[in-house]
């Protein structure tokens, strides 16, 4: 309670807000230990898959953000809950490595006449009490702020998001 608690106030705070080298795998154990209550009143289970990514630069709270909004959305898209995979991975993209992140669902899909539509700010399916539309568009921003792409695959099985960032190369040196 104590490390979720001190989490938080750093989670909150913008001052600190740098850009330093981060590891992808730590963002995402510090931003499920920020839900972990969440997730488990809805008889959602999270499953790991981490592999090793490179170093990115970054600012750990931001991709944080990121993570916890990809999955809140896999959660509201299982209603009568079900599994999130969370992996990460090295990819390569012309040459060059990247670290990678996917969250998957087996919820409802994205039908194919909102796909396009869905990283538009106030851009929701959600009633107004549960959602302002506001979760992909700050995650865009943020993964383009990293210089990184995000994108997603989406069936009526369920929907992938996709998100890489480039590695930090004075890092890997
Ligand atoms: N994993 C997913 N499965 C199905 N639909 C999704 C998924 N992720 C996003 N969507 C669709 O994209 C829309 C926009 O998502 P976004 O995260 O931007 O806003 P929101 O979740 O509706 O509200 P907020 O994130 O502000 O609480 C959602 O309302 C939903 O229709
Ligand atoms: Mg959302």
């Amino acid at each position: 309670m104590e490390k979720t608690i001190s989490h938080l106030k750093a989670f909150s705070r913008l001052d600190d807000d740098v850009m330093i080298s981060v590891n992808l795998n730590e963002v995402i154990n510090n931003s499920l230990l920020l839900i972990l209550e969440i997730l488990k009143s809805k008889q959602i289970k999270v499953t790991l898959d981490l592999q090793s990514s490179p170093p990115v630069k970054g600012r750990p709270n931001r991709l944080e953000q990121i993570i916890i909004n990809l999955i809140t959305n896999a959660r509201d898209a299982m209603p009568a809950g079900g599994t999130i995979e969370v992996a990460s991975s090295t990819i390569e993209n012309l040459g060059m490595p990247y670290a990678a992140i996917t969250v998957k669902d087996i919820g409802t899909g994205i039908s194919d006449d909102i796909k396009e539509r869905i990283f538009e700010p106030f851009f929701t399916t959600k009633d107004v009490d549960e959602g302002t539309g506001l979760g992909l568009s700050i995650s865009y921003g943020i993964v383009k702020d990293h210089r990184g792409d995000i994108w997603f695959e989406s069936s009526t099985e369920g929907t992938t998001f996709h998100i890489s960032i480039p590695a930090s190369l004075e890092d890997s040196i």
